[in-house]
């Protein structure tokens, strides 16, 4: 079959792999980036579906709008703001997942052979948003609070990127935090270079540790927000949005019109009815509890099975820990001897973007509880010595 070139040069999927191998009952699985299932709030989401088949009826099944359902993007305007001032209606669209905004700017902005700057490393689903519309990713250097704005700046005397992507909060794959100081230094050589900042935020919400920092969107002025409720509430709602400056929503709209007209109406529906019951915030908390625990029994647990044989990032929020194995040079060689011992990670080097050789792993802590998670530890220790 003759496929676009650009799916030669993605090869195959590597995740699916992994995926597959997670079917296994026995396996225990940190490669995922799942939201603990136990914690689904079914019954108050059903009643919500419920409640909005009762009351709003048949129009709640009708084409709707393209940038989403007007009284929910009202909602999600009141949760933001843009340059420290009040977000408009016309600033917010909402998107299947915030995958689907990544898609739609990529499709929006990229033309092929177009510059992207990402963190060294990134989110592996936006390294093949960008890749598929044959995108050139280049890595900024980061420090343990992501991208080093000096170094940044060093890039843009030489290229002009498109835009520059980047997961202020608990990033995908690392757990790392960007601080206050830094964020106002990296708005800042972005003004000076006239640089679109993308900013991707599904973690900001599950913080275990320390203060509430300001979005990039509160503080800049070229920036595009990418939200979700993936992780803080499930992600098979697929509700995701983004704020922008209104041209851009204009823009973005007009691209998924021709993707998938609008996303599903009955769901930001009942998602908006459980927001307005005021279930929120209770459910944030809860999740911010168990998933401390269970970033606490990881830590542990890597501290009593692998001790000084690795170096870890302890993340204050999200749902991801990161670690180096000293003693060996290439992860990806021993997910065979983890699968033989029934546990996964996901090896580093699908995080970036030229694919190099690395002794990190991606562990995800949130779907196992801490039981699991001291075995878990304890096979990989196995299968790293084997
Ligand atoms: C950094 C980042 N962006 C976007 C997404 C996609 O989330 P959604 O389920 O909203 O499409 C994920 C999911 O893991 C993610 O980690």
């Amino acid at each position: 079959m003759q496929y676009a070139s650009w799916m030669e040069a993605s090869g195959k999927s590597f995740i699916g792999e992994i995926l597959k191998a997670a079917q296994n009952h026995s396996m225990i699985s940190f490669a995922g980036g799942l939201p603990a299932l136990e914690l689904f709030p079914d019954q108050a989401l059903q009643r919500c579906f419920q409640r909005v088949f009762e009351e709003q009826g048949k129009p709640a099944l009708q084409y709707a709008q393209t940038s989403g359902y007007h009284p929910l993007r009202q909602w999600l305007a009141k949760q933001h703001k843009r340059k420290g001032l009040e977000v408009a209606i016309e600033e917010i669209m909402v998107t299947t997942g915030s995958q689907q905004g990544l898609s739609l700017l990529a499709q929006t902005f990229l033309d092929p052979g177009d510059v992207v700057f990402v963190e060294t490393p990134t989110y592996l689903g936006a390294i093949q948003a960008f890749q598929s519309f044959r995108a050139q990713m280049i890595m900024v250097p980061c420090d343990e609070q992501g991208i080093i704005p000096e170094e940044l700046e060093k890039m843009l005397k030489q290229v002009t990127p498109k835009f520059l992507y980047l997961i202020p909060n608990y990033q995908n794959p690392t757990g790392k935090m960007m601080g206050l100081a830094r964020r106002i230094e990296l708005l800042r050589v972005a003004q000076v270079y006239d640089l679109l900042v993308v900013e991707d935020n599904p973690y900001g919400n599950l913080r275990f540790e320390g203060e509430a920092l300001p979005d990039l969107i509160e503080l800049g002025d070229k920036v595009i927000y990418l939200g979700t409720f993936s992780k803080i509430l499930a992600p098979g709602l697929r509700v995701g949005y983004v704020v922008a400056d209104p041209d851009i929503v204009n823009h973005l709209c007009l691209t998924k019109e021709g993707v998938d007209l609008h996303s599903n109406t009955l769901t930001q529906r009942a998602v908006l009815q459980f927001f307005n019951e005021g279930l929120l915030p209770e459910h944030i908390l809860n999740l911010r509890t168990v998933y401390r625990e269970r970033r606490n029994a990881m830590v542990q647990a890597i501290n009593k099975h692998l001790g000084d044989e690795v170096e870890m990032i302890v993340p204050s929020g999200g749902l991801f820990l990161w670690a180096r194995f000293k003693k060996i040079n290439n992860s990806f060689d021993y997910v065979q001897a983890t699968i033989r011992q029934n546990v996964l990670y996901v090896p580093g080097e699908v995080f970036y973007s030229d694919g190099r050789m690395t002794s990190e792993v991606r562990l995800n802590y949130s779907s196992s509880t801490p039981a699991t998670i001291e075995e878990g530890i304890q096979r990989l220790a196995r299968a790293i010595r084997e």
